[in-house]
């Protein structure tokens, strides 16, 4: 474990080195929450080693599908049983944008734009765990890991492919729909309840197809979705630069997302702006809950502290572990969720929306089993992240939790990038 903790800072800072930035750290994260897997393989929860089989499309082909470099996307399908074939969870995997030909090229060497580099088959954990004690209200469900490699959060549009001879595949918007309609095709489009969901840029997928998938079910289903750390706020960074604004920008401008999102929101603002959810979650008709944390270590390492805006690197510990923060700098976070909860708060008001702010500072929290259901899980009003979300997926009770603020948690997860 500690080995794997420190080849994964050594591979992060040589990125960052490399000024990656953004894209490099989103790639860190798959990594970091590998190690935190194999680290919670370790304890005394059961390990659910069924390993599941990359299926790639069967239709790619002929729907023009392609990974950023032209290979295949795919999924991974463990089939429902019991009371729960009839029923759907999707997870959509995260893993940050690429906004530039070097960022993208990059990319295409990597799983996260190739399914060259994709391992052949993967464990299912939280959400997608088939274990009851881990996964209570969903684990009999039909469970589909959908792989990302396209680095658009599955919104590209092959027209604003370069024409000549720099190859990139921009088919994200492609991707989803062979997907959707080839899981459409075994079964799905039989179901009776379904749930959509994805973390960090799967969540932002997540969002922007929504409505989209709740069309091509049958009308009679439950169908809700579920944005695991997929909020990234339009904030300025602690120079007063709009960092990720230029960033989604980049993204929305080279791959042609515009035509995937919105169009009132498209109708109103700059597209690029409609890439972020506060701009168009209240247009979604699909009920949606959001699992967010109020420190979401992604956001604060890009968004809010990015490497550009603190060039004596006073921020470098307090971005590595929460628990190093200066009160300055705490300070400066509290702000940061403050203006989360702040942006939240038409949301808030969505009757058939549920959410789970908790104050960790941490990223994705669903597809890990220590963080979605465990005994060391963390909770707001008693609950964990996987109860409150079966409440409302269920409408057994209300679920809409806001945590104190930190350091009030005592059953937060938080992450601890410092190397030992
Ligand atoms: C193709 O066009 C893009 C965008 O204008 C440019 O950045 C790239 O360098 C070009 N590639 C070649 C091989 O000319
Ligand atoms: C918290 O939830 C657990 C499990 O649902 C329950 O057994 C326990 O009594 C609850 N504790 C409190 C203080 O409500
Ligand atoms: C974080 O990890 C480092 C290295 O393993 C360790 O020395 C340090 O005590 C940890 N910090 C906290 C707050 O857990």
């Amino acid at each position: 474990m500690a080995n794997h903790r420190f080849q994964f800072l050594k591979w992060w800072r040589k990125l960052t080195r490399r000024e990656w930035t953004i894209a490099a750290a989103s790639l860190a994260i798959l990594v970091l929450t590998l190690s935190f897997i194999s680290h919670s393989n370790n304890s005394a929860i059961p390990a659910n080693d069924l390993m599941i089989p990359f299926t790639p499309l069967s239709n790619a082909q002929q729907k023009s599908a392609f990974c950023l470099d032209g290979s295949l996307p795919g999924y991974h399908l463990q089939k429902g049983f019991g009371s729960g074939s009839d029923k759907w969870v999707l997870h959509i995997e995260g893993g940050g944008w690429c906004n530039s030909i070097e960022t993208c090229s990059f990319r295409q060497t990597t799983k996260l734009g190739s399914s060259r580099f994709m391992e052949h088959e993967v464990q299912f954990f939280g959400i997608l765990s088939s274990d009851p004690s881990q996964n209570p209200d969903f684990f009999d469900w039909n469970k589909v890991k959908i792989r990302y490699c396209d680095g658009g959060s599955f919104s590209g549009h092959p027209d604003s492919e370069f024409k000549n001879g720099t190859e990139f595949y921009f088919r994200g918007q492609v991707i989803w729909e062979a997907v959707t309609d080839e899981l459409l095709s075994i079964g799905l489009s039989y179901a009776k309840k379904a749930l959509l969901s994805g973390c960090s840029a799967g969540g932002l997928a997540t969002l922007i197809h929504c409505d989209d998938f709740r069309e091509i079910l049958p009308k009679d289903a439950n169908v809700k979705c579920l944005v695991d750390a997929g909020f990234f706020l339009n904030d300025k960074d602690v120079a007063g630069s709009p960092t990720i604004e230029r960033f989604y920008q980049d993204v929305v401008n080279l791959q042609g997302v515009a035509k995937s999102l919105k169009k009132d929101c498209t109708s109103r603002l700059e597209p690029y702006k409609c890439f972020f959810p506060q701009e168009f979650i209240s247009s979604i008709k699909t009920p949606v809950f959001l699992v967010q944390p109020g420190y979401d270590f992604w956001q604060i390492q890009n968004i809010l502290v990015p490497r550009s805006s603190d060039p004596h690197q006073s921020w470098f510990r307090c971005k590595l572990n929460i628990n190093n923060c200066n009160s300055k700098q705490l300070e400066v976070l509290q702000d940061f969720r403050n203006s989360l909860l702040k942006t939240l708060d038409g949301f808030h008001k969505n009757p058939e929306g549920g959410m789970f702010i908790n104050s960790c500072f941490i990223h994705c929290q669903t597809w890990v089993t220590e963080t979605w259901h465990s005994p060391r899980s963390p909770k707001i009003n008693n609950k964990t992240i996987a109860e409150a979300v079966g409440d409302w997926y269920f409408n057994r009770e209300e679920a809409k939790h806001i945590d104190c603020p930190f350091p009030c948690n005592p059953t937060c997860y938080h992450m601890n990038f410092t190397q030992g």
